[in-house]
């Protein structure tokens, strides 16, 4: 044992400033830019607040109007990484699926070394614009359907589910996936954020930092939970079950994925606005069990340990309503996190130092080494 204090998993610890968005647990809070989250998702389009979070202000019409029209034409993907999209195994998970897409975007970029703030930023548009044509095509793929090409027509949104799927959803459906999308966009320190922040300290290129903050994020106890949640609604079944199927789990101390948060402790703040988004899915779908069996678990879990939802909670139902295979959930927070993951990179680079903590060190006092012939 040490003596000095550790702090597990740095629960806790304030490791740098940051000028991008604010948690404020007490008051079960979160701003990006000073502006509340579910004001955004209410009022903005996706868009809108992946400018907001690369250049501080919301765009005027004109500024917006240009945003867009420069996505829309980076969405392509070039013949040789649509080959590797759709030679991967079927077995490959998507999130894998789009590490390696954009671990090959870097290889492709000989100018990836470029650590200019403003080359940094049109890598992250270029990024922003792909991800979703690289995890569109894996999605067709695995389903053995034919690639369809991104439409510069459609919004960021609409491009995604023409993508997947052939067709533009009503609009309802096409706001409850936006108001995700703007939900997970940013979220301060979070782990694949403080991955890439890490990254990018060692003065490494903006793909690897990325490629590291998917890998962060596709464990289940961060991005991955969004999957796990559906895995585990389908599993309870039937709303009727869900509080006898918590009770069970609970003492079986199992982890309940969607549930808790490592700094909201008394609620997530952006669970209102997506529960009320996927409430909407059930309405507009008929599927209405999924939201039943929500309030029947989180009533259980509430009372039983008083831990909250967290956003994967709502997040999980809203994605399986809205028709996308289950492994794609956390895919798609990709496609929404590579704004608040670039705004950090970016910052870090700006003021940079190296991210290299101490560590206390439990192993064997030193001792002389003998040759082998002695030992
Ligand atoms: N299910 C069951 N118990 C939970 C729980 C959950 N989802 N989340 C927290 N707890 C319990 C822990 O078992 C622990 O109990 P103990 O004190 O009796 O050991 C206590 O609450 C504190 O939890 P801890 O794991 O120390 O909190 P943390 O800050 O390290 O963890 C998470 C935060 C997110 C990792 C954790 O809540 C979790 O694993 N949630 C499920 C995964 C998930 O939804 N992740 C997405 C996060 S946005």
């Amino acid at each position: 044992m040490s003596d000095v204090e550790i702090r597990k998993g740095l629960d806790g610890v304030v490791v740098d400033e940051t000028a991008i968005s604010k948690v404020m647990p007490d008051i079960n809070s979160l701003t990006y830019k000073g502006y509340p989250v579910q004001d955004l998702a209410e009022n903005c389009c996706f868009e809108e607040v992946a400018y907001l979070l690369w250049n501080g202000e919301l765009p005027s019409q004109a500024q917006l109007d240009e945003f867009t029209k420069q996505e829309r034409s980076l969405r392509a993907i070039e013949d040789d990484l649509l080959n590797v999209m759709t030679s991967l195994s079927k077995d490959c998970h998507p999130m894998d699926s789009v590490r390696t897409g954009v671990s090959y975007l870097g290889c492709q970029d000989s100018g990836h070394w470029d650590n200019e703030p403003g080359e940094k930023s049109s890598r992250a548009l270029n990024l922003l614009a792909k991800i979703p044509t690289m995890i569109a095509a894996d999605f067709r793929t695995k389903k053995g359907q034919e690639v369809i090409p991104p439409d510069p027509s459609l919004s960021f949104a609409e491009n995604f589910f023409k993508m997947c799927f052939g067709e533009v959803p009503s609009k309802e459906v096409v706001k409850a996936f936006d108001v995700s999308l703007i939900l997970y966009a940013e979220h301060s320190f979070n782990a694949s954020t403080f991955t890439a922040r890490v990254i990018t300290s060692t003065m490494s290129d903006i793909y690897s930092a990325v490629s590291g903050a998917i890998g962060a994020l596709k464990g289940p106890l961060h991005g991955g939970a969004n999957e796990q949640v559906m895995h585990m609604m389908k599993e309870v079944g039937d709303p009727a079950k869900a509080e006898e199927w918590m009770l069970t789990a609970l003492k079986e101390k199992r982890k309940i994925m969607g549930f808790g948060h490592r700094v909201y402790k008394k609620g997530d703040s952006r669970v209102p606005t997506m529960k009320k988004y996927a409430q909407k899915m059930a309405e507009v779908t008929g599927q209405t069990k999924w939201m039943e069996m929500y309030d029947n678990l989180e009533k259980t879990m509430v009372s039983e340990k008083n831990i909250h939802p967290n956003l994967d909670f709502p997040a999980g139902p809203a994605y399986h309503m809205m028709g996308f295979e289950i492994d794609f959930f956390t895919p798609i927070f990709v496609m929404s996190r590579i704004t608040g993951w670039s705004a950090h990179i970016i910052e870090q680079a700006e003021e940079n130092k190296l991210i290299r903590p101490l560590s206390a060190y439990t192993g064997p006092d030193a001792r002389e080494v003998k040759a082998i012939s002695a030992r």
